[in-house]
């Protein structure tokens, strides 16, 4: 179901983490739970953490759900390296990141590749986190509304809103990923607004309005609150400040 929760904050741990490390850290996330159950918190890990930590939290009332970043757009068979939705639910997997800049920009994946495993999400019981987001020289040029339009398009071709379960949008800038330089809240505010109008357009659905948009790029505990308590940013996507669980709780506790 499509739902606006009162805020989303998920991590995304890249290429980080010992298992040990991870447990560590989710045990103590589900000590200082309950956290507010208006909120939706999230830990897009590498696949080998997976299924040890949805371990970790079944049965437990949490906030928390444990995703992945990456997935292939196949049902299965000869693709040496990759992973299938099958294998991620198998293991407890409850969401998925497709398109985040890093998979397009090192890995090189397209907008076609990103719309065929959005619809294979969409077959699966996994919540697709689309990213979207402009180079810095995208932006110079005065092209971010353009690649921002044609991320989002190319990747809901023909799904329409009934296909879709749950999904949610992550906005993050390429020049703002891991820079230390995060946007203003006055671009987010900007693109966000934009992104929604592409939702609205595509869809042609009320439900377009419950779509939680994020925010990614250089996050930290101390510029969190300046980007949540603006109405058109409706959540947060974490790398380098979700690593430590310090900073992540501060940022999933604030309540601006
Ligand atoms: P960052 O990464 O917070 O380290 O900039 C964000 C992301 O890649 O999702």
């Amino acid at each position: 179901m499509i739902s606006m929760p009162r805020k989303v904050i998920i991590g995304n741990w890249k290429m980080n983490q010992t298992q040990k490390d991870a447990l560590e850290f989710v045990r103590g996330f589900l000590s200082s739970d309950p956290i507010d159950p208006r909120d939706w918190v999230g830990l897009a890990v590498p696949y080998t953490l997976i299924a040890p930590l949805t371990k970790e939290i079944e049965g437990k009332e949490t906030t928390l759900h444990i995703g992945a970043q990456n997935m292939n757009d196949c049902t299965r068979g000869s693709f040496t390296g990759e992973i299938a939705a099958f294998m991620l639910e198998e293991v407890g997997s409850q969401f998925v990141l497709l398109g985040h800049s890093e998979r397009r920009h090192i890995f090189g994946e397209d907008d076609a590749f990103i719309h065929r495993k959005l619809v294979r999400a969409c077959a699966s019981s996994l919540l697709p986190v689309l990213c979207v987001g402009e180079t810095e020289q995208e932006r110079s040029e005065g092209l971010t509304f353009e690649v921002i339009e044609r991320q989002i398009t190319k990747a809901l071709k023909d799904i329409s809103i009934d296909e879709v379960k749950d999904f949610m949008m992550a906005y993050e800038p390429v020049w703002a990923v891991g820079t230390g330089t995060p946007a203003t809240v006055e671009v987010i505010q900007e693109v966000h607004s934009f992104c929604r109008s592409i939702l609205e357009k595509t869809w042609n659905s009320e439900k377009a309005a419950y779509i939680p948009i994020l925010y990614g790029g250089s996050v930290t505990s101390n510029n969190a609150s300046r980007y949540l308590e603006q109405e058109e940013i409706n959540g947060l996507l974490i790398g380098g400040a979700s690593l430590s669980l310090e900073s992540f709780l501060q940022i999933v506790n604030d309540n601006s």
